[in-house]
């Protein structure tokens, strides 16, 4: 067995297997007893001869390895007495946290989160990927523009005024990991100019409310009504910059009404104030073409956001901005500050994505898909469940339920989880002490089309024995 190993009060193993040299091994283990706290301050340990006799190592690889910690601050060594854990080895505060516990699957996902993953076109994706690797020269694969590739920022640019109506060059977009990095750095611009108080939907995504917040914004809630965002409330919010869902209000599902936009515009104005747009899932809109981004009416005061993860996968993890010029200086710098940009390779994968119209073609199979899941959920809820209404509109990737009073929401989520249901509600994404009608989120992004019925009727189930009093 070429394998020595011998018990001792640090358990030390090393093997002669493997690249890695016996002194290596003995230093990797002692720095990592001493940072965990196994071995604390002062401790002793095993002279060189004691631990090179108990490893069946020669003494001078100990000798070696100890003299390496002790000059990296680890171990003291003394002439003539035991080595020891240096004094002011500082062990953690807290024990280290241990792998967190898998979660449990359940039986239907009813959370409005990822969209059906399971669909995401890998061969086209694999072939987008090899086709960018071909051809990507040597400079590209260099860190470039903290904006992005200007292979991406083209077809981004080109996808975008197409589909979503929004006004821009590519010099203008920057591509970021995902909408909320891309909110993150603006916000943290924003900051920079002067920016205190950020206004928000309430509700809206409380992950994106510590977003803000960790740029050293103030959040300041905004009501919301049928018609989307209300301006009045803007008015008296007292703030110089918004966030808001347009397309499809997340997560109400209100859609902001023609006159609400040119009030809100209005407002952008008189206060010279920024706009931050969530475009988050605008793509899927079943009764009709989706309203065109409010970017497109004034590219000067909003900032455009959008991502890959309602679309194709949160995995991607790319999203991007449209900026106006004057931010776009201090937007690209929080970028780069950041990450030095986003992941070339798959830029280059995603710019040949979509120049190839292969989003174009995901999306029109997808929005087929989800507009029978949604259909099925809403038929089947309304024979289950007669007393609740849908709210919103006909789009994105969840419905939005109301329940007439006297139903807990709180209840209904333990009632659902016992049941093998993962949903949630609007309780999640109020700004504290909001609060409205009970109203459940029912996810169909991952909930396959002959599923739908029967998680439903659960769902009903959970409604009913949730119901308080
Ligand atoms: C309201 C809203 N905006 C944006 C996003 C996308 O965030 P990201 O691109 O960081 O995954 C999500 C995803 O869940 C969302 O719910």
């Amino acid at each position: 067995m070429d394998e020595t190993s011998q018990s001792m009060e640090l358990l030390l193993t090393v093997t002669r297997q493997g690249d890695r040299t016996l002194g290596t091994q003995i230093e990797t283990q002692v720095r990592d007893a001493v940072r965990d706290g196994r071995l604390r301050a002062g401790a002793r340990v095993p002279s060189t001869r004691d631990l090179a006799r108990q490893l069946g190592v020669s003494r001078r690889v100990v000798v070696g390895a100890y003299a390496q910690l002790a000059a990296e601050g680890y171990l003291t060594l003394r002439q003539g007495a035991r080595p020891s854990v240096a004094d002011t080895v500082q062990a953690p505060a807290h024990p280290v946290p241990s792998a967190p516990t898998p979660a449990r699957t359940p039986r239907f996902d009813l959370r409005p989160r990822a969209p059906d993953v399971s669909r995401f076109p890998r061969a086209q994706w694999l072939r987008c990927l090899r086709d960018a690797l071909r051809n990507m020269t040597n400079a590209d694969l260099g860190y470039g523009d903290p904006r992005g590739t200007e292979a991406l920022r083209s077809a981004l640019a080109d996808y975008l005024g197409r589909v979503r109506g929004v006004v821009t060059v590519p010099g203008r977009v920057v591509v970021t990991n995902g909408y909320s990095q891309g909110q993150g750095i603006v916000c943290r611009a924003l900051v920079d100019s002067g920016v205190r108080r950020i206004g928000f939907e309430n509700p809206s995504h409380p992950e994106q409310r510590r977003v803000a917040e960790a740029a050293g914004l103030r959040v300041v809630p905004v009501a919301v009504d049928e018609c989307g965002i209300r301006v009045d409330a803007l008015d008296r919010a007292d703030v110089d910059a918004v966030v808001l869902t347009p397309a499809h209000q997340h997560p109400t599902g209100a859609v902001l009404t023609g006159a609400r936009r040119r009030d809100l515009l209005a407002w952008l104005r008189r206060r010279d104030a920024i706009a931050i747009e969530d475009d988050y899932d605008a793509e899927y809109r079943y009764d009709r073409a989706a309203v065109g981004a409010l970017q497109g009416l004034d590219p000067d005061r909003v900032i455009y956001a959008g991502s890959a993860s309602k679309t194709l996968a949160p995995a991607l993890r790319l999203g991007w901005l449209v900026v106006p010029g004057r931010l776009l200086a201090a937007v690209t710098d929080h970028k780069d500050l950041a990450d030095c940009g986003t992941a070339g390779i798959e830029q280059h994968a995603f710019a040949t994505f979509l120049s190839r119209g292969e989003l174009d073609r995901h999306l029109r199979r997808m929005r087929i898909r989800y507009r029978r899941r949604r259909d099925l959920l809403l038929r089947t809820l309304a024979e289950a469940l007669p007393e609740a209404t849908a709210r919103g509109i006909a789009a994105g990737l969840h419905a939005t339920v109301e329940l007439p009073d006297g139903y807990d929401e709180e209840a209904i989520l333990r009632q659902a989880r016992q049941r093998g249901v993962d949903l949630m509600t609007t309780h999640d994404f109020w700004i504290p002490p909001g609060s409205g009608r009970p109203t459940l989120l029912l996810g169909y992004g991952q909930v396959p089309l002959p599923a739908v019925p029967e998680a439903i009727r659960v769902v009903a189930d959970a409604v009913r024995s949730g119901r308080a009093g």
